[in-house]
């Protein structure tokens, strides 16, 4: 049994699998329409959505299969004090796999170790976003013809931005990749995501505040909404917030051929008159995201061209080490045990296996 927690949880050769069966479930609809006939998909969504958690019900569906689920933790036994742990348990009795969003990072992992059944990632703070990453390679793939030799841009919330870093994780096993990282410093791209992706894999990128001077770059400008829910400060998000709109004028200084990409919600970081643009492609995107859902059900349920693989990571472990991150899911489930894995053995490194926080240890 499988689970998808983070994108890198596939290999390339499976990513290309699930665009190849998602292509064909776009061309052959009719051959999937009861392929999974008499299964049951749980969404359950501790956080709102309206793109994730409708796009794997309709992709379910689809696929000739029922839904079963919450969209709001307060209807759930979750208001009582149940734990995440708990309720997966009880939910794998129920139905044949599981897509979970929670807020706290981490913590569809501690169900992926409980459950009974395949657990989809659907987002868990501002950690993971796999299957955001899994419409976003899709449409990258359909409009630009394939997957390398891009210069990406990545502009907005760089920190909080679960799908850039997800993103930024896919993309550099591809060839020929180049990312333009366009933020205030304010948001800037985590350091982790330099020195274990950038840095250590030799992809070339720029760092740069300003959208202007990266526009005329791009093949693929890809927006994010600035984050309001992960800010500590009020004051930061009010002086962040407005920090870069992709208006009709900006659009004057990209390629023709270049795509404009967003995860949405957006709030204002697009302007509606860019709707108009055929390079926008935000609204095919969340389209692109039910077939990469349907073709994910499929691998992880076996069906289809698919069958199901047994993969299993191996890590050198502590376990004495504790988590301090007030978003890691270890703050709340007050039975679990922490557990960080060795990530730099050079610097003596550790990060907790549920949201990757760091902590080095003395030699
Ligand atoms: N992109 C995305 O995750 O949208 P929702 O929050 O609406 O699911």
């Amino acid at each position: 049994m499988r689970s998808i927690i983070d994108i890198m949880d596939l290999t390339v050769e499976e990513l290309d699998e699930l665009i190849a069966c998602a292509m064909d479930i776009i061309k052959n609809p009719s051959k999937y329409s009861e392929i999974c006939k008499g299964k049951k998909l749980a969404t359950l969504f501790f956080e709102p959505s309206t793109r994730t958690r409708l796009s794997f019900e309709a992709a379910m569906y689809e696929l000739g299969g029922n839904v079963i689920g919450f969209s709001d933790s307060n209807s759930s036994s979750t208001s009582k004090g149940e734990s995440v742990s708990d309720t997966v348990k009880i939910v794998s009795c129920y139905a044949d796999i599981i897509a979970m969003r929670h807020p706290k990072e981490g913590a569809p992992l501690v169900a992926s170790r409980k459950s009974d059944v395949p657990i989809i990632n659907a987002g868990d703070g501002g950690h993971f976003h796999p299957t955001q990453t899994l419409a976003d390679l899709l449409t990258i793939y359909r409009k630009k013809g394939g997957l390398d030799n891009l210069t990406i841009g990545l502009c907005g919330d760089l920190k909080y931005g679960r799908t850039v870093h997800s993103l930024i994780n896919a993309m550099s096993r591809y060839s020929g990749i180049r990312f333009v990282l366009i933020s205030p410093k304010e948001l800037a791209l985590p350091g982790y995501m330099f020195s274990d992706v950038l840095d250590r894999k030799g992809i070339p990128y720029e760092v740069v505040e300003s959208l202007d001077e990266a526009m005329p770059k791009l093949d693929v400008l890809y927006m994010t909404r600035i984050q309001k829910e992960r800010f500590e400060s009020a004051d930061e998000y009010e002086r962040l917030k407005n920090s870069y709109i992709l208006d009709t004028e900006k659009m004057k200084l990209g390629k023709s051929d270049m795509i404009v990409l967003h995860p949405l919600p957006r709030v204002n970081e697009i302007s509606v008159d860019v709707d108009e643009d055929p390079r926008a492609c935000y609204f095919f995107q969340a389209l692109n995201g039910k077939y990469m859902r349907m073709a994910l059900i499929l691998k992880l349920l076996g069906l289809g061209n698919f069958r199901a693989k047994e993969e299993k990571k191996e890590y050198i472990k502590n376990r004495s080490l504790v988590c301090k991150n007030p978003r890691c899911i270890t703050s709340t489930e007050q039975e679990l045990k922490h557990e960080f894995y060795l990530a730099d053995e050079s610097s003596n490194t550790y990060r907790c296996i549920f949201c990757e926080s760091e902590q080095k240890l003395e030699k």
